[in-house]
């Protein structure tokens, strides 16, 4: 089969609003840019992504404890992190249209980089607005991107506080709690997913930058000199988990970054990027942060953040290797990579299955199909089942007797409108990698059959045996 022609945005976005994975936030009052909501599939995809980081990083290991923090924190906090001071973005705005920009993004777009100042930023000569075509822009200035609130009934500057713009501060401010009552030793890791808000200045990409989104992070501490060991190994481990969820190999990447790119604390930073339509973006990044912040919170807090290693009798703030991702960006790139339109053999009988060629009509003898290939790990829905005919009383009992057995161990999925090629096709769209067939012999022997999504193969098997050999599929991942 070759290479999937390029998958637009908009064809995503309309399956995702179509089949209930995606749908803009507050829709029916015009949207709010940089805002989402995830339907029925949406929610059961990004849950499945949150549970393997959590089962891998948390449950699986003996060396990380997981911690839920709240979103609004002290403000000291972000103090201490440098987010007061330092999290803006530079961003100018066009004098003749007034729409606004990302400074950094606008001279990327035109092939141009942002010069940077003692004083901060500016555009180099020629940066034209991209909406009107303007040279008139005003100079980049600093804009933070923390979105600011108030706690309690008076707003003044001594109630200001934020919404967190990453979980990681909350798992730092609790790191002496965590080591006191978890009885972990250094290393050891730290694991929060959560929500995190940024006001970005130009949301894009559909759900890739969102003002508001979510961040599973791992806060990993190791004792000082052995922090380019533990880089490489969370780099490693990050990579094969983004396979395991389905990513191909060919699809992820590193971007490794040059020591002149590093923050001043940090001694290295991988990023690990995907594929998308609109251009290799990152999903997640792994740096190697120090002590930086461990010691600023030691510095503003006043409190120790030591750790005694009982072994060696020594004292030490540790150091941090911090592996953190994006639910929702790696949830979108679940949803590119699974997308597929494809010609197949008419009638379910199996036999080669054409890509499709865009804008064209299926060759004769064969119709056309969307499908998402997720991995039956990560897929929201895993079984559907179905019985042959609506109108048999014997055959609908029998199936709602197995879907209710199914589905004490998988989101499973019962239908029994129209034609069973139509039903297996509603499944494909939503990347429902199993159905089950309950038809007359079943009445008989106690046998079902099994179809795959992918291969379209079916094969008839007992009832006993459907729990295993569901079972060992999912396990079995995808092919590359
Ligand atoms: N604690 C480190 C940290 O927050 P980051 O690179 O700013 O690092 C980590 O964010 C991850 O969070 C990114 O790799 C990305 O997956 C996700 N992320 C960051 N900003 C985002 C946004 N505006 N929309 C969606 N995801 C975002």
């Amino acid at each position: 089969m070759s290479a999937s022609p390029v998958l637009s945005m908009e064809t995503l976005a309309s399956l995702c609003k179509r089949r209930g994975f995606i749908f803009q936030s507050s829709e029916i009052y015009g949207g709010l840019n940089g805002f989402w909501d995830y339907g029925p599939l949406g929610c059961e995809l990004k849950r499945n992504v949150r549970e393997a980081w959590w089962r891998d990083m948390v449950l699986h290991r003996e060396d990380v404890v997981g911690l839920d923090c709240s979103i609004i924190m002290h403000p000291r906090v972000w103090e201490a992190s440098g987010h007061i001071g330092g999290f803006a973005d530079p961003m100018a705005d066009c004098r003749q249209c007034k729409k606004r920009f990302r400074a950094d993004q606008l001279c990327e777009e035109q092939g141009l980089k942002l010069i940077k100042t003692e004083k901060g930023f500016a555009l180099p000569e020629g940066t034209q607005c991209t909406a009107c075509g303007s040279k008139e822009l005003t100079e980049p200035r600093a804009f933070n991107l923390m979105f600011k609130t108030f706690v309690g009934p008076v707003e003044d500057e001594s109630s200001v506080a934020y919404l967190r713009p990453e979980t990681a501060q909350g798992i730092f401010a609790q790191f002496a709690n965590v080591l006191a009552t978890s009885r972990q030793k250094v290393p050891f890791g730290i694991a929060q997913i959560g929500k995190a808000f940024r006001n970005e200045i130009n949301p894009r990409n559909y759900t890739f930058r969102s003002r508001e989104f979510e961040q599973m992070e791992l806060e990993f501490f190791v004792k000082p000199g052995t922090d380019q060991q533990w880089h490489d190994y969370w780099v490693e481990e990050r990579m094969k988990w983004y396979h395991s969820i389905g990513l191909p190999k060919a699809s992820i990447t590193k971007y490794v970054y040059p020591k002149e790119e590093l923050a001043h604390y940090a001694s290295a930073c991988v990023d690990v990027m995907y594929a998308f339509p609109f251009g290799v973006q990152e999903l997640e990044g792994i740096a190697a942060r120090g002590d930086f912040d461990l010691s600023r919170h030691q510095q503003f807090s006043n409190k120790s953040m030591e750790y005694f290693d009982p072994d060696t009798q020594e004292k030490f703030i540790p150091h941090v290797v911090e592996p953190s991702a994006g639910v929702d960006r790696i949830t979108l790139a679940l949803l590119c990579n699974a997308y597929r339109e494809e010609w197949l053999p008419q009638g379910d009988k199996g036999g080669a299955v054409l890509l499709a060629e865009p804008g064209k009509q299926a060759p004769e003898g064969y119709e056309a199909r969307t499908v998402m290939r997720f991995a039956p790990r990560i897929a929201p829905i895993k079984v559907a089942v179905f019985p042959l005919l609506k109108n048999k009383p014997e055959l609908v009992q029998k199936t709602r007797d197995l879907f209710t057995l199914l589905r004490r161990h998988w989101n499973c999925f019962y239908d029994q409108a129209g034609a069973i090629g139509r039903r297996y096709r509603r499944q494909d769209e939503i990347g429902t990698p199993f159905g089950v067939t309950v038809d007359f012999q079943t009445l008989t022997d106690d046998t079902v059959t099994l179809r795959d999504r992918d291969t379209m193969q079916q094969v008839r098997l007992p009832i006993g045996k459907l729990l295993d050999e569901i079972n060992t599929r999912i396990e079995a991942g995808m092919p590359e």
